[in-house]
């Protein structure tokens, strides 16, 4: 496992089919409705509007995992943020921040100005990474959740700040000042 401060490589890459079973792993472990690895393909290969990236770790002299995915939808210049999560053993390293920036910079020179999202209400580390991006709960979506009846933050960003991405992407990156 790696811990926060070792030297992480990293590789933020469009999802091919070749990824959905992994990536399937990562969503059953991350939500209480995930989605069945058919939506992933679809996604992938029938979806026009999908955005979707995965992000890799390389620890040294070892092969690429994926640690963490990304599916956004585009619809005219706002970006859904469908879904995104990391593997648990690889949190609280600024992936998801990382992975959250560079797609969001991507999304911006496609001509993406703006971005909407749900998270659940009890979800708080969902919550403190979006408000770093500077998203801003707009409404509030009553029993959003079908498997406990929970409710859904209606969040935005608007607008979406390349200034602000590129300072996130930069922030806290896994790293070795020894290497
Ligand atoms: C939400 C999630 C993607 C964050 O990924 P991550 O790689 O662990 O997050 P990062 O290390 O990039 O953290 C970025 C910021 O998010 C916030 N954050 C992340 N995890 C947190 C936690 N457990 N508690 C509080 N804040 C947290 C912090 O503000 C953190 O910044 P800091 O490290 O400077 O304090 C990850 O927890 C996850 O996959 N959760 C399960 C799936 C999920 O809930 N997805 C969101 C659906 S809306």
């Amino acid at each position: 496992m790696i811990k926060p401060g070792e030297f992480v490589q990293t590789r933020i890459r469009p999802m091919e089919l070749k990824d959905v079973q992994r990536v399937h792993q990562i969503d059953v472990a991350s939500f209480a409705l995930p989605w069945p690895e058919r939506s992933y393909r679809f996604e992938i290969l029938e979806n026009p509007a999908s955005h979707n990236f995965v992000i890799e770790v390389v620890p040294d002299d070892q092969e690429p995992v994926i640690a963490g995915m990304i599916v956004m939808w585009f619809i005219l210049d706002e970006a859904h943020i469908g879904t995104i999560a990391i593997d648990e053993l690889y949190r609280r390293l600024g992936l998801g921040r990382l992975l959250l920036a560079e797609s969001l910079l991507d999304a911006h020179q496609r001509g993406i100005r703006q971005s909407f999202l749900e998270v659940r209400s009890s979800n708080q580390a969902a919550q403190r990474l979006y408000e770093q991006f500077g998203f801003q709960v707009v409404g509030i979506r009553p029993r959003y959740y079908k498997n406990n009846g929970e409710d859904a933050l209606l969040m935005t960003l608007k607008p979406v700040e390349p200034e602000r991405l590129e300072m996130l992407c930069n922030r806290q990156r896994p790293a070795n000042p020894g290497k």
